[in-house]
């Protein structure tokens, strides 16, 4: 007999037993009972207080449900095909973490406001870091991309003063409803850019008007929406993201009002102050003056930015906790 390959004996990850015995489950509360026991032993206290978390409401979740086996194993069979889904380009699991409206929680619950700051919004798979450089008054969207819109405002601290050279990025769909990296032969940056607010905080660019637009919907999320008989739709919005040196940076994005979408967002970004009313301006002087170079007609978004410091976005987050109440010191943050 040719003697058989080395192999190496199975090993444990180099964690003892337990100094104490877990009862043997008579019934399925000790099942739970058991769980948390052993989670107790997690050393990292945030750790720890997340965990015994996530199983205290995943075991009362299925007790609640009375989950089937099949229904578990669907579950499974779903979650395993939403990772799979995933690419370099393509975000399958934050996708579910958007249509359950997780995305929007815990950015809305680490982003709190005051002050009349301006409120974040979901961020979404179609930042790039590619923006074309876009001066004052400039377009960062090619001619023929969707009707004219001009976007003006100014960024501002929460007293009102201006936040001079803010590096602001903003991006959205054409008039198709698709973002430039959802062509196959995308060549160039489109309907996004990189700004700059100048001296006295102001900055104005030329875009086109967004419009309502699906989610990827040919994949395990897709199936999802379907059954639970809900449309895939975001409602008309355009993306900017605002960075200072000081200020806590905010992401965020703008809804033109009248959108049959906008009150049944899909990934639930819509917050009431970041809905805008846009001005029709029939002028062709004016249109010309802002640089557009067909048409007599566009339309104006204005809004002005408000930041918060570190310091007030940090005293925010620090209140939320607190009235949360459930938040000591020990269970803060890793
Ligand atoms: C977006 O607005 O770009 C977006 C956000 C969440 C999911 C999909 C798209
Ligand atoms: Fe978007």
């Amino acid at each position: 007999m040719p003697d058989a390959p080395e192999v190496k004996a199975a090993t444990s990850n180099g964690i003892p037993p337990p100094s104490f015995n877990l009862p043997l489950p008579d019934k399925p509360e000790i099942i739970t009972a058991n769980v948390q026991k052993l989670t107790e032993q997690t050393p990292n206290p945030r750790h720890k207080f997340i965990f015994k978390a996530l199983i205290k409401h995943l075991h009362q979740f299925v007790n609640e449900t009375s989950l089937t086996t099949d229904e578990w194993m669907a579950a499974i069979d779903f979650l395993t095909r939403t990772g799979q889904k995933c690419t370099p380009l393509r975000q399958e699991t934050i996708l579910l973490s958007d249509v359950l409206g997780v995305s929007a929680l815990v950015d809305s619950l680490n982003n709190p406001v005051a002050g009349g700051a301006t409120e974040n919004s979901v961020l979404g798979p179609f930042f790039t870091e590619d923006a074309a450089e876009v001066d004052f008054g400039e377009s960062i969207a090619s001619e023929g991309k969707g009707d004219y819109m001009y976007v003006e405002g100014r960024i501002l601290t929460t007293d009102g003063q201006p936040i001079p050279n803010a590096v602001i990025e903003t991006w959205e769909t054409d008039a198709d409803g698709f973002y430039d990296t959802q062509y196959a032969d995308r060549s160039y940056p489109d309907c996004r850019g990189r700004l700059r607010s100048g001296d006295d905080g102001r900055f104005g660019y030329r875009a086109v008007v967004p419009v309502a637009y699906p989610i990827p919907g040919d994949g395990p999320v897709g199936e999802l929406l379907l059954l639970l008989g809900r449309h895939n739709m975001r409602p008309n919005h355009l993306h900017m993201m605002v960075e200072a040196p000081g200020f806590h940076k905010l992401v965020t994005a703008f809804y033109p009002d009248g959108c049959k979408y906008l009150e049944s967002d899909c990934v639930f970004g819509v917050k009431k102050s970041l809905v805008v009313s846009l001005k029709d301006i029939v002028d062709e002087e004016e249109a010309r003056k802002r640089g557009f170079p067909h048409g007599r007609s566009f339309k104006l978004l204005q809004y002005d930015i408000v930041l918060l410091t570190e310091a007030q976005s940090a005293k925010m987050r620090d209140g939320v906790d607190q009235e949360r109440c459930i938040i000591t010191e020990d269970h803060k943050k890793f």
